[in-house]
């Protein structure tokens, strides 16, 4: 993963230098917000793979710093509002903004920073920017709601949780993949690649996340450890462990996740249970299968140093403990 870290190391101060000149022009009311999240050290991985796609197919200008951080924007702004959502206390290893800065100004920091996200996308003046921006926005948003009433009404329904993450996560991985390829070409074909690589990564990428939050503490991850199962969130792990368990047990678990009334002992005893039988390494083992699926769109790809990279960044998200 040498190449992938190299390039990394050498794209994301601009990125960071990008996104803390933009927060620097906000409003005071919602600076600190945008600011305290943006530069609170998130992986960067949405605008490196615009940057890369837009590279891997040519694209020589120096302009993609802008569409990159648009998708970062978009991220960051999902994030915010998600800790809304989940009453989640901790983000990137800090205080989430609701609890720092309260609750109205970390909504209306999220509100910008999608507004900002759609106005640099905007500038570039090519429509089919602005068509995957709003696209993308728009699935990340349904995702959101159809886990919300899911975790009102959880069942041991696989369909049901992958619509959920490639609602919530995967559709905007693949967004920043495709406006990287719509940046460099009209190709439309080469386009539909990128998205390919960026839907089946996406939906590793959060299978991961589902397993590392079984199985990782929160000084490794930068959030706790088990907060999905506090959250009452139907992940692969939790089904695994629900599928494995005699079954008046395990529609016990379900009325009790649905009824909110899971104990605070029981919840660590379960997520103990899920990891030591291996339900989330299983659920880190069933990523494996996207992110080949994802390495194989790329063999279409010319050959660069950017696909090299892109490689080692799907092999990446398979084995990230963070
Ligand atoms: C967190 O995304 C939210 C999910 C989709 C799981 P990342 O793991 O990319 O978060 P940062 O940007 O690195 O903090
Ligand atoms: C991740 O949601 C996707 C979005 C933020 C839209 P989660 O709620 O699963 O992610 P974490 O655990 O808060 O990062
Ligand atoms: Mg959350
Ligand atoms: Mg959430």
């Amino acid at each position: 993963m040498n190449e992938m870290r190299a390039y990394f190391a050498r794209e994301i101060p601009g990125i960071n230098g990008f996104l803390a000149a933009e927060a620097d022009k906000l409003d005071g009311l919602v600076r600190e917000v945008a600011r305290h999240v943006l530069l609170s050290g998130g992986k960067r991985i949405r605008p490196m793979l615009t940057i890369l796609f837009a590279r891997a197919l040519g694209h020589k200008a120096d302009d993609m710093l802008a569409i990159a951080c648009a998708l970062e924007m978009l991220h960051t702004a999902t994030l915010l509002h998600d800790d809304v959502l989940d009453q989640a206390e901790t983000r990137r290893g800090q205080t989430s903004a609701h609890v720092a800065f309260g609750t109205t100004e970390t909504i209306l920091a999220g509100d910008v920073l999608l507004a900002l996200a759609n106005k640099l996308g905007a500038d570039y003046d090519i429509p089919r920017l602005n068509a995957l921006l709003a696209r993308g926005i728009m699935a990340t948003a349904e995702g959101e709601i159809l886990e919300l009433a899911h975790t009102a009404r959880p069942t041991v329904d696989r369909q049901a949780y992958l619509d959920i993450i490639i609602g919530k996560t995967a559709r905007l991985i693949e967004t920043a993949c495709r406006c990287g390829a719509a940046l460099a070409s009209r190709d439309r074909a080469m386009e539909d690649l990128a998205g390919d690589f960026g839907l089946n990564l996406g939906i590793a990428f959060q299978l991961v996340d589902d397993a590392l939050d079984y199985a990782v503490s929160e000084s490794e991850m930068g959030k706790p450890a088990g907060g999905d199962l506090r959250e009452g969130k139907m992940t692969l792990p939790l089904i695994l462990y629900l599928e494995s368990l005699p079954e008046a047990q395990a529609a016990g678990l379900l009325s009790a996740l649905r009824e909110k009334r899971l104990g605070a002992d029981e919840a660590t005893d379960i997520v103990a249970q899920v990891r030591d039988k291996g339900f989330a390494e299983a659920t880190r083992a069933a990523a494996r299968g996207y992110v080949d699926t994802a390495l194989a769109a790329l063999a279409a790809l010319p050959e660069t140093p950017e696909r090299v990279v892109l490689c080692q960044a799907a092999e990446y998200v398979l084995t990230r403990r963070k």
